[in-house]
C-alpha cells in the first residue's frame, strides 16, 4: 500500500469482533513499526503497556466512557511517556556518538527541558490512532 493510500484509508475503528485474536507475530510486527516513531532528542521515552488481563481491561473500560473497543479489540495498549527521562543520566543516549557530539547534546538537553515543564509536555509522544484491518 502506498503512503497516500494508507493515509486516506485509515479510520478509527469503534467496533471489533471480540472473538478475533490478533496473531502474536502480527502484534510484534506492529510494535516493531510503532517503536520507529520519532521522539525529541531520540530519547524514545515511551512505555507501551499491553493490557491482557480481562479484569483490568474491564476496569479501564469503566473509566473510558464504557467504550466497547476497550474490551472487544484484540489488543489494548496504554501509551505512556516518561516525562523525566531526559534528566536521568542523559549521557546514556549518546554513548556511541563521537565525543564532540556528546559534548554538544548533553548540555543541550538540559537547556532544552530544564525548568520548562511546558516544553516537557509539548515534546511528549503524539497520540496516534493506528487502526489496521487485521
Ligand atoms: C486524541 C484522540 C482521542 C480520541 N478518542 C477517542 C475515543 O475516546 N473514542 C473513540 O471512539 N474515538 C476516539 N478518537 C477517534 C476520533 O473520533 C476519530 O479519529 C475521528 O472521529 C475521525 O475519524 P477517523 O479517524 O475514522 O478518520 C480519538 C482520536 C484522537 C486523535
Amino acid at each position: 500500500m502506498q503512503v497516500n493510500e494508507a493515509v486516506r484509508a485509515r479510520r478509527a475503528i469503534k467496533w471489533y469482533d471480540p472473538e478475533h485474536k490478533m496473531p502474536e507475530a502480527t502484534f510484534e510486527a506492529l510494535m516493531e513499526h510503532a517503536i520507529l516513531s520519532p521522539t525529541a532528542f531520540n530519547i524514545q521515552n515511551w512505555r507501551f503497556v499491553r493490557v491482557t488481563d480481562p479484569k483490568q481491561r474491564q476496569a479501564i473500560r469503566a473509566v473510558a466512557w464504557d467504550q466497547a473497543q476497550v474490551t472487544e479489540a484484540s489488543e489494548l495498549l496504554v501509551l505512556c511517556f516518561d516525562n523525566r527521562a531526559w534528566s536521568h543520566a542523559p549521557e546514556r543516549y549518546w554513548v556511541h556518538a563521537p565525543q564532540e557530539v556528546q559534548d554538544m547534546l548533553v548540555p543541550a538537553i538540559n537547556d532544552y527541558y530544564g525548568g520548562k515543564p511546558q516544553v516537557v509536555r509539548g515534546s511528549s509522544i503524539c497520540p496516534r490512532t493506528m487502526t489496521l484491518p487485521l
